[in-house]
């Protein structure tokens, strides 16, 4: 098979993550005898610095011409602690989102037994957890207009949804439920915010599309509740922009660390494929980041775009295969971790690849 990947390292440890990501898909072609191409293209702060603009006209064009994208992460402490600034690496990725079409952002909560102990929660309530997040990613608050008074002293973002909107995610998602355990859970705020209960009224007309699949409502703040006091309760989860942020930052520590988590951004065209962390500048150029995310997005890459499930597995299995030996980085470190095993990003990334048969 030949295709033709983009690579967009962002900024902070994106620039050291995707490396392996990259290095884990060229690897793969090789053994299964594939021809995958790659080039790269700037996006965020590293992109404002050479050019003024977050996302590139060329960038722009490199990504519609690839097969898929993988992206690192976006954002730098500069702009965090200065709100004034007009020009944000964050406008990159948002509009790179919103020009390719990707409304659909998928997040598994991928749980390696080894790493039970690694997380803030207890071992026997996260075992057997298997979530799958449909986040909606080209509207809401993120998208909606954003105003501010003249005095400085009154702002606002709209929080919008077109009824389209939800039920094109919504068949994804409910798709996606039909072939794992035919659950889905709805998560809203629609006994306060109108644009939920459009979002509630949709899924309730599309659920009647799927009548094998056992469709439950609930609101974020109970929803953040029940992931931490019961993971295994969900399976599909359904949810807008803002509150898949949120809810998959949080749901991150059942698997470990965020250091762990990939995604697949999906929708009218070529996917893109990155992991869910940020850019992390207090530890980038450090050699301590964790890569498995970016592989792990890689293998998101080879199933979902390239159709190649073996070769996706192949290289979930490599990764699994690195923690069974014990191998480690910081983020994922636990007392019982031998501080030999301990492996920076690079040595990691190293060893998932001599893994990869
Ligand atoms: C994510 C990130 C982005 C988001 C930021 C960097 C704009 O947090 O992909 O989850 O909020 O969508
Ligand atoms: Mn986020």
């Amino acid at each position: 098979m030949k295709k033709h990947i983009l690579v967009i390292p962002g900024d902070g440890i994106g620039q050291e993550v995707t490396q392996w990501g990259k290095a884990a898909l060229a690897q793969i072609a090789k053994n299964f005898g594939h021809e995958f191409t790659f080039d790269e293209a700037l996006m965020g702060h590293a992109a404002i610095e050479v050019t003024g603009n977050p996302l590139p006209d060329e960038t722009l064009e490199k990504a519609r011409k690839s097969d898929a994208i993988l992206f690192g992460a976006i954002g730098h402490a500069m702009y965090d602690n200065d709100p004034s600034l007009k020009v944000r690496p964050e406008q990159g990725l948002l509009k790179i989102r919103k020009e390719l079409g990707l409304y659909a952002n998928l997040r598994p909560i991928l749980l390696f037994d080894e790493l039970l102990e690694a997380s803030s929660i207890k071992a026997h309530i996260l075992q057997g957890t298997d979530i799958l997040f449909f986040r909606e990613l080209t509207g809401d608050v993120y998208f909606g207009e954003k105003n501010r008074s003249e005095d400085r002293n009154t702002a606002s973002d709209l929080m919008i949804y077109h009824k389209y909107e939800v039920e094109r995610i919504a068949h994804k998602a409910y798709q996606a439920a039909q072939q794992r355990s035919k659950r889905l859970c709805s998560v809203d705020k629609a006994n306060v915010l109108e644009s939920s209960r459009l979002w509630r009224e949709t899924v309730q007309e599309i659920a009647k599309q799927y009548p094998d699949v056992e469709t439950e409502h609930m609101f974020i703040d109970n929803a953040a509740m029940q992931l931490i006091k019961n993971p295994k309760k969900f399976d599909v989860v359904l949810t807008a922009n803002l509150f898949g942020d949120i809810l998959t930052d949080e749901a991150s520590q059942i698997a470990g660390s965020m250091g762990m988590l990939a995604s697949a951004s999906v929708g009218d065209g070529v996917g893109f494929y990155e992991p869910i962390h940020g850019s992390a500048h207090d530890i980038a150029g450090k050699n301590l980041a964790n890569p498995l995310a970016s592989i792990l997005s890689a293998a998101l890459m080879l199933e979902i775009s390239f159709g190649l499930p073996e070769e996706a597995k192949t290289l979930v299995n490599a990764v699994d295969k690195a923690l069974k030996d014990g191998y480690r980085t910081g983020d994922i470190a636990d007392n019982n971790t031998d501080a030999a095993k301990v492996l920076g990003t690079q040595e990691m990334g190293e060893k998932v690849l001599s893994l990869i048969k």
